[in-house]
This record gives structure tokens, sequence and C-alpha cells, in this order.
């Protein structure tokens, strides 16, 4: 990393973008181009309605960040069921990232559905099925992964990956790494490193734990380059050694760019020593491409960025251009080992599914949106290090493309993370849907759809500056309420 905490090929994106030269496309219907637009504080009087309803019928395990009610979304703009019209900021968790609504992917699945809605995929053979597998197999690394499995979910394209990747090598044990999230179903459980997560849901003992190369918390209190990515070499010799490994490594799973763990890029020689790693090891490199993929980063994969090949990578979220969908894609040797009926889903290549993520990548592809998030990811990468300036609790701002992570701490000597569900609250409040990340949940994750304009971003910005100044003004107050810190204890 350099010394601003940035990809070193970040550097290599195109210029910064200026006010205006990216505007939305000119699909996005009249009323999504002025945003924000807010009638009522949130939640208005028919969103309350709803909450309440959904309050007694829907399970509490959906932990909901806002307390609005969506009512539709178009282009970068969500509006509410009051009226209220947000700037977002989240693409529906990295997932509508050629735009809410976009034309050729709503055309798709109209026409699909009038056609053929469940394509009865395990027993027959569905054109479009094949041809979005073409598709995947020509934008993974020039044709060199090629052969899919169609799931319907993130979580399950890792539980596939497992699957196969056991199956494959014939050994059972998996390596993943602190703050990874992978799902939260079957195997991709075990893969997934918080406690809150995981907490109950014991025993899951085939899988071990290294740390992730988060440069801002090294847990060595070390620094890149000088550290010689010794997290690296303390999963080999240690983890590998001492951390409980039975010797039957069968892959390392592994996002490129940690999304939930909070948007953290990790040096430029991460993916390819653990490239290395695996072959050493006759262990197979898994690329969770889920968050991401897709164009996020201003590449197609993630794993791009370093000319890492995976063994077999996994997608999701954005795939399915907002039906629910997941793929796992392999170098072909290892497909081909599967035999048939080694794994199965009733709607794996559903109609619709197929439908959406043909439009949903060519549009993503055709309109040259990883180009367009790296350009604007530069550019808002360059505006928030000014606001970072003007705020100490602004702890580290890095990303890739439109993939950005702010992390907040108490202050930037002390690295005491802070807790920013406030400052979340704060932006939507005043019209701008965020997220957060982190193993603190300090990390406020700016990943809007790709096609977002310059100008809803530096209203964004605005908005974003306002909201972290009143939240610093509402942390001095609460401080100074508090009375003055008691001195160090003796001991
Ligand atoms: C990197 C990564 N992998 C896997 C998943 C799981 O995907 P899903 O929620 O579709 O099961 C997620 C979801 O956030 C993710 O970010």
């Amino acid at each position: 990393m350099t010394e601003e905490g940035q990809h070193p090929q970040a550097l290599q994106q195109p210029a910064a973008a200026g006010v205006n030269e990216f505007p939305l496309p000119s699909w996005v219907p009249e009323w999504a181009l002025h945003a924000p637009s807010m009638k009522v504080i949130p939640p208005g009087p028919k969103s309350r309605d709803v909450v309440k309803l959904d309050k007694e019928y829907v399970s509490h395990a959906y932990d909901r960040v806002f307390t609005f009610t969506i009512d539709r979304a178009a282009g970068a703009t969500v509006a509410d069921v009051d009226g209220n019209q947000y700037i977002d900021w989240t693409a529906g968790i990295a997932v509508m990232n050629a735009g809410w609504g976009h034309p050729a992917v709503v055309d798709a699945i109209r026409l699909q559905s009038e056609k053929l809605v469940h394509s009865f995929a395990n027993d027959t053979y569905f054109d479009k099925e094949a041809e979005l597998a073409r598709l995947l197999s020509e934008i993974s690394f020039s044709g060199r992964l090629k052969g899919t499995f169609f799931g319907n979910s993130g979580a399950e394209a890792v539980g596939a990956a497992a699957k196969l990747s056991t199956y494959y090598t014939r050994k059972y044990e998996f390596l993943s790494f602190y703050g990874a999230y992978h799902g939260r179903v079957g195997p991709a459980l075990n893969f997934t490193s918080k406690l809150k997560y995981r907490f109950g849901f014991g025993p899951m003992n085939n899988t071990l734990f290294a740390p992730y190369a988060y440069c801002y918390r090294c847990p060595f209190k070390m620094e890149y380059p000088s550290c010689d990515l010794y997290c690296m070499h303390f999963m080999e010799e240690q983890v590998m050694n001492l951390g409980g490994s039975t010797g039957s490594l069968a892959a390392v799973i592994v996002e490129p760019v940690q999304g939930e763990g909070g948007y953290i890029v990790p040096p430029d020689r991460f993916m390819p020593f653990l490239r290395k790693f695996c072959d050493r090891n006759n262990a197979l490199l898994i690329a969770d491409e889920v968050q991401a993929g897709l164009g996020r980063t201003g590449r197609i994969w993630s794993s791009e960025w370093t000319d890492t090949v995976p063994d077999i990578l996994v997608t999701g979220k954005a795939v399915g251009g907002g039906i629910p969908l997941g793929a796992m894609i392999s170098k072909p040797e290892i497909m081909k080992r599967w035999r048939p009926g080694a794994h199965s889903s009733t709607f794996g290549g559903n109609a619709i599914q197929m439908a959406a993520g043909l439009a949903h990548i060519n549009a993503i592809v055709g309109e040259r949106l990883p180009e367009r998030a790296a350009s604007l990811g530069t550019y808002v990468m360059r505006r928030l290090r000014e606001i970072q300036e003007r705020h100490e609790i602004m702890g580290d701002v890095r990303g890739l493309g439109l993939m950005i992570g702010v992390e907040f701490v108490r202050d930037r000597k002390s690295r005491e993370p802070l807790d920013i569900t406030q400052l979340q609250v704060k932006c939507y409040r005043k019209g701008l849907l965020t997220l957060t990340a982190g193993t603190y949940g300090n990390v406020m994750r700016i990943s809007p759809p790709l096609v977002i304009s310059s100008e809803f971003m530096d209203r964004g910005l605005e908005i974003f500056e306002e909201a972290v100044r009143d939240f610093e003004r509402d942390l001095t107050q609460a401080q100074a309420a508090a009375g003055p810190a008691a001195p160090p204890s003796a001991h």
C-alpha cells in the first residue's frame, strides 16, 4: 500500500473526473433526476404502518438499518412510500451496478416472464443458461475460467465452491481470514469470521483463520512494505503449523478486497502470495467476488488488479441485476471432475435469472462501467481525503473504484474505533443512503450504482460532511455532559 493507504495500482486509474463529467444515463426518468428530496423526516406515516405489520410477521433476524419503507428506485435514486427521495450510495448492498431500473434489465425480465419463468434447467437445456455461462467465461481472465454452476445467492455459490474443492482435491480443510464474510448458510458460515454471525451455530471445525492484510489495524503493529507482508508469513508458518491444521488443506477462500470486514484493500502482493501459497500446498484458490466483482472496483473482477487467476471464482449480488442469482466459475479441468448430479438446485439456471444476468452484465461491459467506476472513484477518494483533513475522526480513506471505505476513529493517534450508526442515521435523514461495515461497525461504505453522476456524488459528499460535522458536535456535547475524564487508574 502507498503512504495514503491506497492500492498502488489504483494510482494508474484514469485521471479524476470533474463535476458533471459523468451525467446520469439518459434513461433515468425525470422523477429520479432530483435527489435528495425530503418531504418528511423518515420514517413517515406510510412507512410506519408497514414497519408495524412487518414487526408482527417477519423474522426479527433481518436487522434493518433504515426505518423507512422502500417504494421504487431508478438510476441512483431510491424513493420511500412517503415521497422522500434519497441519493443512493449503497446500490442495495452492491447489487444494482448498472443502476436501478436499467431498461435492458427490466425489458429482459418482462419479455422472459411472458415466455417462460421457470426453465426447469435441472432436467432440460436452456439457451440463456448456456449463453450466460459463456459470457461469464469470456469476462473471466480471457476464458481461463470456463464452467459455471448457477445457484440463487452468493452463499450458495460459496457452498458450491467448497463442495467442488473437496471433491477435486480429496481434502477437507479450508483457510479463511479474519474479518471475512462469505454468507450465513451452510459452508459459507464456516468461512465467515465475525462472532456475531457464528455465535450459537457451532461446531464448525474444518476452517482455519489467518489475519487479513488489514494494514490500518495491523495485528502485528507493522507497516507495509517494511513488514514484507509478515501476516502472510505468519499464516504460512504459524497458522498452518500450530493453528490446528490436519494437513488436508483443500482451498483458501478470500475476498480480494474485503467487503463486510471494512472495505479493506490489501497490498498488491497479497493475492499473488496466496496464489503461490495455494500452489505450494496443492490447494485451490477461491476468489469471492460476490461484493467486489462486476465492475465495482474498476475492473470486472477485483482479482484482476493483481493479475491473480483463481482456481474458482464465486459471484452473486450484481450478477443477477437484482434477481437472486449466484454463480461459481472454475478452471475447466476442475469443473470437469464433478460427476453429473454432484450438485444441484431446483432453480439453478432459472429463466428470469439468466435473462436478467445476461442483460445486466452486457450493460456493465457495453457501457464501460468499470472504467467509469475507476475514474469516478479516483475523484471521490480525492474529495474524501480533502474532507478527511478537516475531521480528526476520519481515520482512513481507502478503496478501489467505487468500493470505498471511510474508517472512523475517536482520534487518529489512538485509532480507537468509533461506532457510526448515528452518523448513518444523520446521512439518511438528510437524504443520503449509506451502509456501514467493519468488525467494529466503524467503516462507512460507499458503493453506489456505477452509473451515479458526478453531481450526485458531489451532493452526497456535501451531505456526508454536514453529517460528520453534526456527529462530531454530538460527540463533543456527550463528552461535556459526561464531565471530565477519570484520572488514569493507579494500577
Ligand atoms: C463477499 C461476500 N460473499 C458472500 C456473500 C453472501 O451473499 P448472499 O447474501 O447472496 O448469500 C456476501 C454478502 O454480502 C459477500 O459480501
